[in-house]
């Protein structure tokens, strides 16, 4: 649905600018968007994102694909459709998480090129950044931290990504980090030193 179903609503602008807000942070309002397969590290990567960037004085924010489908959307599955739903609300709460001017980081395994791009477009330009977290589907299911892959493999779980649903690589991420082999030290270096170099983040 891209309009509202009430036709009776009317835009309202805010009385302070992302830009007014940005300047008090000392830094850009952006999502940051990591993608890739469940035990990939996207949580362990988002939680010490957050957690750099609180302790340079950043307002940061993790929303992770676990705890929001406890919450607002406790309602959706795991079919292409409820996926779709899952990517396009946190899409919108991505949106004014990063027009409120904060570092957002999303740990979703966001399977689906086209929900990834949606979320794209309802953003600024530069706001939305793709992080593919790749990681070699056996080192996941090596790693299995929720013992999820094994459920999968004897059948119990019906479409789990990267087993019996697909995962769609990004082709145009601004970050791909592999943490097949990378330390989470190193790749999260690598996600500051980007955030750092585009001027998200002062230096
Ligand atoms: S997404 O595909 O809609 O983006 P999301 O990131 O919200 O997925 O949730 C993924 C998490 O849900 C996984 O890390 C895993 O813990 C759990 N999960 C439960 N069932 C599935 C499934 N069928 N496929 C993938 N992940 C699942």
């Amino acid at each position: 649905m891209t309009q509202p179903k009430s036709e009776n609503i009317v835009w309202h602008e805010t009385t302070v600018s992302k830009t007014e807000r940005e300047n008090i942070s000392g830094h850009r309002g952006c999502t940051v968007w990591l993608t890739g397969l469940s035990g990939s590290g996207k949580s362990t990567l988002a939680n010490l994102l957050e957690k750099a960037l609180w302790e340079r004085g950043a307002r940061a924010y993790v929303l992770d694909g676990d705890n929001v489908r406890h919450g607002l959307n406790k309602d959706l599955g795991f079919s292409p459709e409820d996926r779709e739903e899952n990517i396009r609300r946190i899409g919108e709460v991505a949106a004014l998480f990063t027009e409120a001017g904060i570092i957002n980081v999303t740990a979703f395994i966001s399977p689906y090129k086209g929900d990834r791009d949606k979320v794209r477009e309802i953003m600024a330009d530069g706001d939305f950044v793709e992080v593919y977290v790749k990681c070699d589907l056996d080192e996941c299911e090596k790693r299995d931290p929720k013992g999820l892959y094994k459920k999968a493999r004897a059948g119990e779980i019906p479409e789990f990504t990267g087993i019996s649903a697909p995962y769609e690589e990004p082709d145009k991420a601004e970050l791909i980090i592999d943490t097949t082999s990378q330390s989470e030290e190193d790749s999260l270096q690598a996600l500051l030193s980007y955030l750092e170099e585009k001027g998200y983040l002062a230096a």
